[in-house]
């Protein structure tokens, strides 16, 4: 057991029991994504209502968030010179903070990932299955079953009364055909369990041509979706940023922001109310917490911008990963009051940390700091270049450039620096862009528009009333339309999408980048799970409960060993997974074996593991999909390893 260093809460160690008191990892795929579309339910212009989802540990449950006395700018009043927060929080000893020193010497995980690609190519065998061109080991890979053809055309479906918003739709009024050659007969439908029997041909996929209705025709496509990540240690004031920008930008009325004003303020929670429009549930209010990812939309210069507001507290960093890890850039939040920015960047319980060595892992390079709660300093200069300079030291550990990091100075309670430049006279000496232009000066990463569709589910809603089952998700690779024929893994279920939907509208095409809702006809609610992936129907994404992964370890105090049971994350997938061999110790810097088979690895160390999972999931070799081939392993509630899937080992039975 531990204890949160927030609320002081015991914590179970162990994976996650679910709310019905069965062990989520059996059966598969996690049950439950955490990650929400809440807030398209609060600016969709469909009238379902969708959910947060439940949540999913025993240990978040318990989670207190009474314990203001550490929330000490909660209530958003907190006033003083910059020298007597100084004076007043270096006096404080209730509250403990344990600043670790910088460490420069730590290999980024980019650095793990670079290295990796050199350090086996001496073993490789063949060239990447969906011609990346590097050298991984990728046994399973060349397994080739001759999977049946079975041509499908389904009908697109027609929304009337709704503007369609891609104009490639010409090609997508003709009946939607995918040379589907799975042979669905052979399958073993509605076990809701992962068919081994789903392998695909290597040279298929190298060979696959995507159709032109995939590729984007820039002229005619609009603005592109930033799906835009808002990390941060917890109460940093990543919802009230989020919600003060949605207002800002008039996607929040101004009758709406009343309502949440009042009903905030008659909880006694006034200045949460920004914060509501994100914290969508009775429990996150009440606890004036986040705890599943909240996602809302609004539209810059340059962008469909989909905010995906993170949960800060840290028994609710396996919902953190879910969300943002659909990510193409992030913000990440930091309180400039004094004590809590040392509290976010503590080497033990600060999230600023853990979130920002996340985001970098999940592939993501530019990022925005925002430095909140500056009226809490009283927009001191000083403060802001002291937690640029700590900060930017952090970060560059982590393998984010300088060139690529754009600080804000901000105060969200207080509006300033979010969508104009600052009209408080104490931040007259910032001269940078305001949070919006920050945004709008982000690039687009690259999309995988050549690949066949790879989509992870990250939510799943299901509408009893009319059988109908909408996945959520962000498309990793690939393009899917209206009436297009997919394959739902792990269940191994045909469907159709009957329609779309990107930015709370109904859309024709989605590609990859696009975050999205896609309805699927012909499938049934229980054969489609958050966790699992929408795929092509000739290209099933792999399924096993044994990996080989190359891993980076973290600041851990207890060795890894053989046998140690750990949490596994992947895309929207989590299961208990056990250590089941240590293969190498590998050099950081070269990437070469320094030692095989150690008997245990420790902080910092860089090695290749063997690991069993309690069920199966949906991945692929880091080589073929960064996003379906990232993993991370977490223990006791810290993230204790980062890492990237070199082998997809033959599932075990
Ligand atoms: P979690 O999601 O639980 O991690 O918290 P959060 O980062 O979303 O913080 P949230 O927006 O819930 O705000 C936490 C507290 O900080 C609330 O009381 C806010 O009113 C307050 N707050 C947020 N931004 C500011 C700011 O710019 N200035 C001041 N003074 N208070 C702020
Ligand atoms: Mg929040």
């Amino acid at each position: 057991m531990s204890a949160c260093d927030i609320c002081g809460v015991l914590r179970n160690p162990l994976v996650k029991v679910n709310n019905k008191g069965d062990t989520a990892a059996v059966g598969g795929i996690c049950k439950d994504s955490g990650a929400s579309v809440m807030a398209m339910s609060l600016f969709a212009s469909s009238p379902q209502h969708m959910a947060k989802m439940p949540i999913l540990f025993e240990a978040q449950k318990s989670v207190s968030s009474t314990d203001d006395h550490l929330n000490f700018h909660k209530d958003g009043n907190f006033r003083g010179t910059f020298q007597e927060f100084n004076s007043a929080f270096s006096s404080q000893n209730h509250h403990k903070v344990n600043i670790a020193a910088f460490k420069f010497d730590a290999p980024s995980p980019d650095d793990l990932v670079s290295n990796g690609l050199r350090s086996v190519k001496s073993k490789s065998k063949g060239e990447d299955s969906r011609g990346r061109g590097t050298n991984f080991l990728v046994e399973s890979e060349l397994a080739a079953n001759g999977l049946v053809s079975s041509s499908t055309s389904v009908t697109r479906e027609r929304h009337n009364g709704v503007e369609e918003n891609d104009s490639t739709s010409g090609s997508g009024n003709k009946p939607e055909t995918f040379n589907t050659r799975m042979d669905t007969e052979s399958l073993p439908s509605k076990s809701g369990k992962a068919r081994s029997i789903i392998e695909r041909k290597t040279e298929s996929i190298s060979q696959y041509i995507p159709e032109k209705w995939m590729t984007p025709n820039n002229k005619d496509d609009g603005l592109s979706q930033l799906n835009l990540a808002i990390v941060g240690h917890v109460d940093s004031g990543k919802s009230t940023l989020s919600g003060r920008m949605l207002h800002l930008l008039g996607r929040i009325s101004q009758k709406e922001m009343h309502k949440y004003e009042k009903e905030a303020k008659q909880q006694g929670k006034g200045s949460f109310a920004f914060a509501w429009a994100l914290d969508e549930s009775a429990e996150e209010r009440e606890r004036g917490i986040t705890m599943t990812v909240g996602v809302a939309f609004f539209t810059s210069r340059k962008y469909h911008v989909v905010l995906l507001d993170s949960p800060g507290h840290r028994d609710f960093v396996p919902n953190m990963i879910s969300g943002a890890t659909q990510a193409d850039a992030a913000i990440l939040v930091v309180d400039a009051s004094m004590g809590s920015f040392e509290a976010g960047i503590d080497a033990i319980g600060g999230q600023t940390r853990e979130h920002a060595q996340l985001i970098r892992s999940f592939g993501v390079d530019q990022i925005i700091i925002v430095v909140n709660k500056m009226d809490v300093v009283e927009y001191s200069k000083e403060r802001f270049d002291v937690i640029k300079q700590k900060l930017g030291t952090f970060l560059r550990s982590c393998g984010f450039k300088d060139s690529s990091i754009l600080w804000i100075p901000a105060s969200a309670m207080e509006n300033q620096n979010l969508v104009a430049n600052p009209s408080e006279a104490r931040l007259s000496w910032f001269k940078g862009p305001s949070l919006l232009d920050a945004i709008d000066s982000l690039q687009l990463p690259e999309r995988d528009y050549s690949k066949p569709l790879l989509m992870p589910i990250c939510d799943v809603i299901k509408s009893q009333s009319q059988g109908q089952v909408t996945a959520c998700g962000k498309l990793e690779s690939g393009a899917i339309r209206t009436g297009s024929k997919v394959l739902v893994m792990p269940s191994g279920i045909t469907a159709t999408a009957r329609s779309l939907e990107r930015d709370s509208q109904l859309c024709n095409i989605a590609r990859a980048g696009d975050n999205v809702t896609v309805n699927l006809q012909g499938i049934e609610g229980n054969q489609v799970t958050a966790g699992g992936v929408i795929c092509h129907p000739d290209y099933p994404v792999q399924v096993t409960n044994r990996l080989q992964l190359k891993i980076l370890v973290l600041d851990i105090s207890t060795p890894i060993v053989m046998g140690s049971q750990l949490e596994f994350h992947i895309h929207h997938a989590k299961e208990a997974a056990r250590i089941v061999k240590i293969l190498s110790l590998l050099d950081p810097k070269t990437g070469n074996t320094t030692k095989k088979s150690p008997r245990c690895l420790l902080a910092k160390q860089n090695a290749i593991v063997e690991v069993v999972l309690q069920g199966p999931v949906c991945v692929e070799e880091y080589s073929s999909c960064r996003a379906l081939g990232r993993v991370f392993l977490r223990s006791s509630g810290r993230t204790i390893a980062l890492g990237i899937v070199t082998q997809v080992i033959k599932r075990e039975e």
